[in-house]
């Protein structure tokens, strides 16, 4: 039987391949709804033959029978989701009519964006290699219950009152500490009173809008943006971004219920990848990890740097299957390793007890990953929809994945746009 909804999150450190998931998976639910991060996002799908990059947008935006939705979880840029709205606009078509907004999100405003840049060239942070876009002070500003949230530039007068208290102390931190200029008030109301304006057509009670689709058995997807290794509570911190990325994060950030979720689809790519800073047990040094990453087209989609590549990791993997309530995975990218002649799989982290794991607070920089190896195999896979038509050497390495991580594998993904999709399990 169908999960009333289900989720699509990736299980690394993100560009798992979320996006192409997602819109494949559109058809099969109501609405799809984003619960965190914010344009640091990048899900690339195909729509009629066309690359789309979003980074706000749900995945579902093509999708005319299927709403859209942004939870309060999600920090926004108002310029970026208009610019993408723009964009999208002639291949999504009425993109205005089927997109609903907490109006709880948190607004991304320039001291965000260059208290960001100030932190990631200064000398005395730690470099985290973020995308530059504010994110993280946005959450910042969340948790120390001073941000401006959408609500709040709907009053001229609300807006004043925060944005005096808040404003004035970035710039006193861009003053006294950074020696930057201040940011000017008026500017900057000017432009949150014109976010305001702009949104307010869009906002809806999401948290409600998914109590009320669901008691008309209608199915909502929980569409994930980064990695669960980049979640600020389970990933490589301080390496992560500022959000719950994993399913933890789907309650708070949608505003359903922990046990509303369903179905949890965790996305992996046959190998890992990691853009910015921070630990990877298993990286591929040298002209292999090129190889890989050049064939797989491994560069940020949303900031142009390229990934780190590395074998597949089914210590972490295992672990975030563990404290996630992971149903099942979709295994991408597959096709990227056809040819080679053995393939990795990392299936523990030292001999000693205390680092055999992908434990709470371990330091990665130090462990020693043992591998199994599989044969691989010469036939491409590229574009295969059928599993009865994988090489059995393929078969053999998904089974393996599918083995040690406990979980079947239930979706394969063989290439970018649908068609090249293996649905093995009908039921979801
Ligand atoms: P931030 O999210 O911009 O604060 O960046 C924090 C870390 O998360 C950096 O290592 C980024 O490269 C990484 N990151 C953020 N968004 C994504 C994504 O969508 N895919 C992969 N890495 C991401």
């Amino acid at each position: 039987m169908k999960a009333k909804n289900l989720a699509v999150l990736g299980l690394q450190w993100g560009d798992e391949g979320k996006g192409k998931i997602v819109n494949f998976l559109s058809d099969r639910a109501d609405a799809a709804c984003r619960y965190q991060g914010g344009h640091n996002a990048g899900h690339t799908l195909i729509v009629e033959g066309k690359k789309l990059v979003l980074h706000l947008l749900p995945s579902s935006i093509c999708h005319q029978n299927a709403s859209s939705l942004i939870g309060k979880g999600v920090v926004i840029s108002c310029e970026a989701l208009f610019a993408e709205i723009e964009e999208i606009e002639p291949i999504a078509n009425g993109i205005l009519d089927r997109l609903k907004i907490s109006p709880a999100c948190t607004l991304i405003q320039p001291y965000h964006i260059l208290l960001d840049q100030l932190k990631e060239k200064s000398n005395s942070f730690t470099t985290i290699g973020t995308t530059l876009r504010g994110i993280g002070p946005a959450y910042e500003d969340k948790v120390s219950r001073k941000a401006i949230r959408i609500i709040d530039t709907l009053s001229e007068t609300k807006l004043n009152s925060k944005l005096e208290e808040t404003l004035s102390f970035y710039n006193f931190l861009f003053k006294e500490y950074f020696g930057e200029k201040e940011l000017d008030f008026n500017e900057v109301k000017d432009k949150n009173l014109e976010y305001g304006n702009k949104l307010s057509p869009l906002l809806a009670d999401v948290s409600n809008e998914i109590f009320t689709m669901n008691k008309k058995n209608k199915r909502v997807l929980f569409e994930g943006a980064q990695g669960a290794l980049l979640d600020v509570d389970q990933g490589t911190y301080p390496f992560v971004t500022a959000s719950n990325c994993s399913p933890a994060g789907i309650a708070s950030g949608a505003g359903c219920g922990p046990l509303d979720v369903g179905y949890i689809l965790g996305v992996v790519k046959a190998y890992v990848t990691r853009v910015g800073e921070g630990p990877m047990p298993t990286e591929i040094e040298g002209s292999l990890g090129e190889e890989i990453a050049k064939k797989g087209g491994e560069v940020g989609a949303t900031t142009g740097r390229p990934r780190r590549c590395g074998w597949f990791d089914a210590v972490s993997v295992k672990r975030i299957i563990q404290s996630n309530s992971v149903s099942a995975l979709c295994l991408t990218k597959i096709d990227v390793l056809d040819g080679l002649e053995n393939i990795k799989i990392c299936t523990g982290y030292d001999e000693d007890e205390s680092k055999k794991a992908f434990a709470e607070c371990m330091e990665l920089e130090d462990v020693n990953p043992s591998y199994i190896e599989i044969e691989g195999w010469p036939e491409p896979t590229a574009g295969i929809n059928n599993y009865d038509d994988f090489p059995q050497k393929a078969k053999n390495f998904v089974e393996k994945i599918a083995e040690v991580c406990g979980v079947p594998v239930d979706i394969i993904s063989t290439g970018p746009d649908d068609a090249s999709t293996i649905l093995i399990n009908q039921e979801i």
